[in-house]
């Protein structure tokens, strides 16, 4: 019986190898604008709490805008805002920022914001908080979340703006001062640059979205 040289199987593993590696393109090609298509619907439909009582009638995924740092919003990444539209006037702004200093970690926050600087919901999309303290800020476990709706940065006084245990106005969570502390100041962190760049906010365009997949960069 006549002997394969060596190389035949080194080949034979990189046809392989190639052909794993176009099936999995073919399957992302194939899969990306309806994985697109499933979060941006996801996307719009978390959205909507946080605009709670508000007319709008632009998608609101279209018009994210990506803010990297530096920035003085709150976090240490990139902030998003959504900007909403009724008859293509701005009415609010869909803030995405993090809460640096949760017991456990960063709390990532949807904030809804109107043109006159009002809450119009605040929602807690992700973190790391302990479950039976500071998770109570998850919509699902409490309403705590939901205090915030309709104050602005002058309601209370910006003194104020702090958790009822520091001499403020928001009720914490019992046994757990830390995770309602550091929302408090991520929030009113986002309505103080709301109010400093809300024209600006307006006019940036947004960011491109990749025609392949919909997805923006
Ligand atoms: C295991 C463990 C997990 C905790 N998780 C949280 C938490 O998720 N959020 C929080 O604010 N405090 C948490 N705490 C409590 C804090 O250590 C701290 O006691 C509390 O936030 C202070 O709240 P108080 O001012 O109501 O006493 C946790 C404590 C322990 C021991």
């Amino acid at each position: 019986m006549t002997e394969r040289p060596v190389w035949t199987g080194g080949v034979t593993l990189a046809v392989i190898a190639a052909v794993c590696t176009a099936l999995v393109a073919l399957t992302f090609q194939l899969t990306a604008q309806r994985i697109a298509d499933n979060e941006k619907a996801f996307l719009e439909r978390n959205l909507q709490p946080a605009l709670a009582g508000l007319f709008f009638d632009s998608p609101v995924t279209e018009s994210k805008l990506t803010i990297p740092q530096p920035h003085d919003l709150p976090g240490s990444e990139s902030a998003i805002v959504y900007r909403v539209y009724a008859s293509e006037e701005p009415v609010a702004a869909l803030f995405v920022v993090s809460a640096r200093d949760g017991y456990a970690g960063p709390i990532r926050l949807l904030i809804g914001v109107s043109m006159d600087g009002t809450i119009t919901g605040v929602r807690v999309l992700e973190h790391r908080e302990t479950p039976g303290l500071g998770d109570r800020i998850e919509i699902t476990k409490s309403n705590w979340v939901l205090q915030f709706d309709g104050h602005s940065l002058r309601d209370p006084e910006p003194g104020k703006w702090k958790i009822r245990g520091d001499g403020g106005s928001f009720d914490q969570l019992t046994g757990a001062s830390i995770t309602p502390r550091a929302i408090v100041k991520a929030i009113k962190a986002t309505l103080a640059y709301f109010e400093a760049n809300r024209e600006t906010l307006f006019t940036l365009p947004a960011d491109p979205v990749d025609d392949d997949t919909g997805e923006t960069d």
